[in-house]
């Protein structure tokens, strides 16, 4: 392990002393966005000192050493693994600023360090065909309504895989930045994947959705009836190029680790999209085998479907909440989504729907473009597992209040990931079905 590291360090020594004009090296960091010869990183202060662009040494150096004008580390003393500036500051919740951490020096859209400025977009956009206005960078991305907590990734992620050292960057626990390659260019391609699970660290994740799941997985619409990723000319394009982010997000989110979340105070909820008896938008099929009468173009074809953890999940950020991306199944969501979803159990009926927002997009309402959900919680045709049977008296029981035209019940009180229908057996105990609503 030791010498394995000391002979890393001794590599990087000799590129920086000995490599500085020399042309980019071959290999996976050659073929990475980082070290790509026309593309990757390229510094004004280390251009100055005559290094290549792709060159380590845009990212590595002997503590400020080059030219002086690079941030200097914040502490005073070297930057952990020879960077140009501290990895991360370990600040416990946003709003983050560019010096907290490495990879914003680069990855913003004011002040960027790299020469000419890089633009990222949101999932929903370079991926999804999203043409709405929206943040154009990383570090803006982590600054939206919610985000990936990066001090709660990091301790997560540290002491848990091993090549996560105690100053290692929360971005690193999903990104390798010597691999990592240019998705957004060859947004079709998924061996030019832009991630690596934690779990295998030093590959890409290049198996695509279709490989590991087959048919099931329907790519959702992008723009018209082009799919995901970025106008797939057919279902089974899509399939084929959007990279397999199901085992992906599961190494982390999954039926057995305990994720803590900061902004909640709490583990976060298990989540179980592997098993038969798991969520119904992962493997656990559908409860009729024929297509859902309530279902939204394309799932209205076939049943027992899979989705994408990014079919509804921006990676990074996003202006709703819970990472909900705001374009989904192509077409923007109606309205934001901006109160938290899970709610309490014991803490009545509320009256929030704006989760239907989402559904929407997937699911067919009372009347199209309506976010009223009657139809589907009251039965009809071809639909098995509506709550409600049909009592007269009873609509108080569900719906809280004795008179008065039924207000809507909040949504998360019975949709979140790992949901039962708990809640509502405990309003109707003769209802005890074992069913899972989300
Ligand atoms: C929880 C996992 C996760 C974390 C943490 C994470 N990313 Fe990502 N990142 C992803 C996923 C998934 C994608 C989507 C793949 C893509 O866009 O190509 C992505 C995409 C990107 C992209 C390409 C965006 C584009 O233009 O398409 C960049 C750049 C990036 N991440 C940088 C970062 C930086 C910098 C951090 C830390 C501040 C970070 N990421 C933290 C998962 C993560
Ligand atoms: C390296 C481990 C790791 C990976 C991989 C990972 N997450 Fe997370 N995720 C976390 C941690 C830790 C938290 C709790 C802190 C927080 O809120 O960010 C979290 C929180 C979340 C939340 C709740 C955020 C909120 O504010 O409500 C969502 C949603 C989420 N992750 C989705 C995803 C998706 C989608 C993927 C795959 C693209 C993914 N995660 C991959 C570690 C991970
Ligand atoms: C985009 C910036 C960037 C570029 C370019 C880059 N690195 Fe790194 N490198 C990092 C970061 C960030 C880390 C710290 C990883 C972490 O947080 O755990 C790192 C860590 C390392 C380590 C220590 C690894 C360990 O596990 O202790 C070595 C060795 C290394 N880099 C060598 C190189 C070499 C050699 C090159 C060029 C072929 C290179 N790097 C190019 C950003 C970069
Ligand atoms: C010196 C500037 C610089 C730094 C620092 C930097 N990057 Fe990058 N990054 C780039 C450039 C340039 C590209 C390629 C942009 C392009 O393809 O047009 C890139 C591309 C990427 C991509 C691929 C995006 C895609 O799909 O095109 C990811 C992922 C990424 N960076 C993550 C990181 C992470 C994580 C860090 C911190 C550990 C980091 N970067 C630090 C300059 C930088
Ligand atoms: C990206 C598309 C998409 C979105 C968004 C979406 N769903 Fe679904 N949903 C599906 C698909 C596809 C199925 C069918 C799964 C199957 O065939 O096993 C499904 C199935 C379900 C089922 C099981 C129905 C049955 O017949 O057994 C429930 C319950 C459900 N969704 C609730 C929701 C709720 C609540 C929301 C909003 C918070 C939502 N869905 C958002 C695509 C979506
Ligand atoms: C077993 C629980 C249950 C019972 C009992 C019940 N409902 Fe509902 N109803 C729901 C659920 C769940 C929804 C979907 C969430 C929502 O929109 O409030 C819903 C939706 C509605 C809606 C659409 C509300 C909106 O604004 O979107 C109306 C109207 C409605 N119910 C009327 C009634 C009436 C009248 C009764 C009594 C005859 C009744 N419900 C009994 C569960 C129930
Ligand atoms: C009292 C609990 C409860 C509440 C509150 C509730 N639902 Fe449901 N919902 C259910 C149950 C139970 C099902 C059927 C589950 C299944 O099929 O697996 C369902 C099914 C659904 C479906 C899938 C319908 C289909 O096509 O098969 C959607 C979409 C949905 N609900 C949206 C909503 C929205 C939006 C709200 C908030 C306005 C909401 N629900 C509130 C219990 C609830
Ligand atoms: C149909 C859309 C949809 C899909 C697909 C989906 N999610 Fe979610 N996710 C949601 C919604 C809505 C919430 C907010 C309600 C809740 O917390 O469960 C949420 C919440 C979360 C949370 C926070 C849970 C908490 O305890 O607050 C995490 C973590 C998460 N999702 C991860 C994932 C991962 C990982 C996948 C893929 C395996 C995934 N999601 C797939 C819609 C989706």
């Amino acid at each position: 392990m030791r010498s394995k590291l000391l002979a890393g360090w001794l590599f990087l020594l000799f590129l920086l002393l000995a490599c500085r004009g020399a042309p980019a090296l071959a290999g996976p960091y050659a073929d990475s966005a980082h070290g790509n010869a026309a593309a990757g990183v390229r510094r004004s202060a280390t251009d100055a000192a005559g290094y290549v662009q792709g060159n380590c040494a845009h990212c590595h150096e002997q503590h400020a050493s080059i030219a002086g004008v690079e941030p200097a580390p914040a502490s005073g003393a070297a930057s952990p693994f020879a960077l140009f500036a501290d990895n991360f500051s370990r600040r416990v919740a946003a709003p983050y600023n560019q010096a907290d951490d490495f990879c914003f020096f680069c990855h913003a859209v004011s002040g960027s360090l790299q020469v000419g400025g890089i633009t990222n977009y949101q999932y929903c956009r370079t991926f999804g065909g999203s043409t709405v206005s929206q943040v154009a960078g990383i570090l803006a991305a982590f600054n939206l309504r919610s985000y990936h907590n990066l001090e709660d990734v990091r301790s997560f992620a540290a002491g848990r895989f091993s090549y996560f050292k105690s100053a290692s960057n929360p971005c690193v626990s999903c990104h390798n930045p010597h691999r990592a390659r240019r998705n957004r260019e060859y947004p079709r391609d998924p061996a030019y994947s832009a991630v690596s699970r934690p779990t295998d660290h030093e590959n890409l994740v290049t198996t695509s959705m279709g490989a590991t799941f087959g048919s099931a997985y329907e790519p959702p619409y992008c723009t018209g009836t082009t799919r995901e990723p970025a106008s797939s000319g057919s279902a089974a394009a899509g399939r084929a190029a959007t990279p397999d982010y199901v085992s992906f997000c599961t190494s982390c989110h999954n039926s057995v680790n305990q994720v803590y979340s900061s902004l909640y105070n709490r583990n976060l909820q298990r989540i179980d999209w592997w098993s038969a008896s798991g969520a119904k938008h992962g493997a656990r099929d559908r409860t009729d085998s024929s297509p859902s009468p309530t279902a939204a173009p394309p799932y209205n074809v076939n049943y027992d479907y899979l989705l994408s953890c990014l079919d509804c999940h921006e990676p990074h950020g996003s202006s709703n909440v819970t990472l909900i991306r705001t374009r989904v199944n192509g077409g923007e969501l109606a309205g934001a989504i901006t109160t938290p979803v899970v709610v309490p159990p014991d803490s009545g009926y509320g009256s929030d729907n704006q989760l239907g927002y989402l559904c929407l997009r997937c699911h067919l309402s009372d009347a199209a473009g309506t976010n009223q959900w009657q139809l589907v919680h009251h039965g009809g045709p071809g639909v098995l597992d509506a709550p409600y049977g049909g009592a007269l008296n009873r609509c108080r029981d569900c719906h809280g209040n004795a008179q008065g035209p039924p207000r809507p019940i909040t949504c998360g009180k019975c949709h979140f990931h790992g949901a039962t229908d708990f809640w509502l057996r405990d309003k109707r105990p003769e209802m005890e079905t074992g069913r899972r609503t989300f």
